[in-house]
């Protein structure tokens, strides 16, 4: 694909430094952030609400484009309140709400783009009838929960069907992606790249995100 882009998700990273750390990964050529909400309902884990982004927007300034991964119940919830501490795009799960014709109505209505993400064990079929709708799906290649666990490799179907069903959406792949597994998610038709350990473990993270870039992108 050609143009993907790479969102470092910040899960794996000195939570107590969260600003620092950002710009860490935007000064190493992110061109995006991916931030992990969890509520410790929808997966077994915790991590910030929008307080925190809130204070990430103040610090780093209007630029950076925030990708708000909803790994929470009722996501209705925090659609207004993202919208207001400064997300650029709310990503939900289809597995935590009952009407997502409602929910991506009101994200757009607040200003944010919207994305639609599945599980692993979320058949690709349920996400098709939104596909016009969002600007982004979200296929996940871990159970959500954790950064630092093993790919799967039989997500790439997904992704690959979706490619050729809807040509021009954006497809996100997130959870095990880095320079060992880039290939496959590149040839599947990913072109919005998460990737956490694999950015955040390294001493030279400018040198990883281009690698990313450069193998998604030939
Ligand atoms: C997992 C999160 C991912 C995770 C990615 O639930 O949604 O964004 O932090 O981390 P890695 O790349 O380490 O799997
Ligand atoms: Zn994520």
């Amino acid at each position: 694909a050609s143009g993907c882009k790479i969102g470092p998700s910040i899960l794996n990273s000195d939570l107590a430094s969260l600003g620092a750390e950002c710009l860490r990964m935007l000064d190493s050529g992110a061109d995006y952030l991916h931030l992990d909400v969890m509520d410790g309902h929808f997966v077994p884990n915790i991590t910030f609400g929008h307080p925190v982004v809130e204070s990430l927007r103040k610090q780093l300034g209007q630029d950076p484009f925030f990708d708000m991964h909803m790994m929470v119940s009722r996501p209705e919830q925090w659609v207004k309140p993202m919208a207001v501490a400064g997300a650029n795009q709310y990503t939900f799960h289809l597995e935590a709400t009952d009407n997502p014709g409602a929910l991506i109505k009101d994200i757009r209505e607040n200003g944010m783009k919207v994305g639609l993400a599945i599980k692993p064990g979320t058949s690709v079929e349920y996400l098709a009838p939104w596909a016009n709708q969002i600007d982004m799906a979200l296929v996940m290649t871990v159970e959500p929960g954790f950064g630092g666990q093993k790919f799967m490799d039989d997500m790439m179907p997904k992704v690959h069907w979706l490619r050729t069903q809807f040509p021009s959406l954006d497809i996100e792949v997130d959870g095990g992606v880095g320079p060992d597994t880039i290939h496959k998610c590149a040839e599947a038709g990913a072109n919005m790249i998460v990737s956490g350990s694999a950015i955040m473990r390294s001493e030279d993270p400018r040198s990883v995100i281009n690698l990313l870039r450069n193998v998604c992108s030939e």
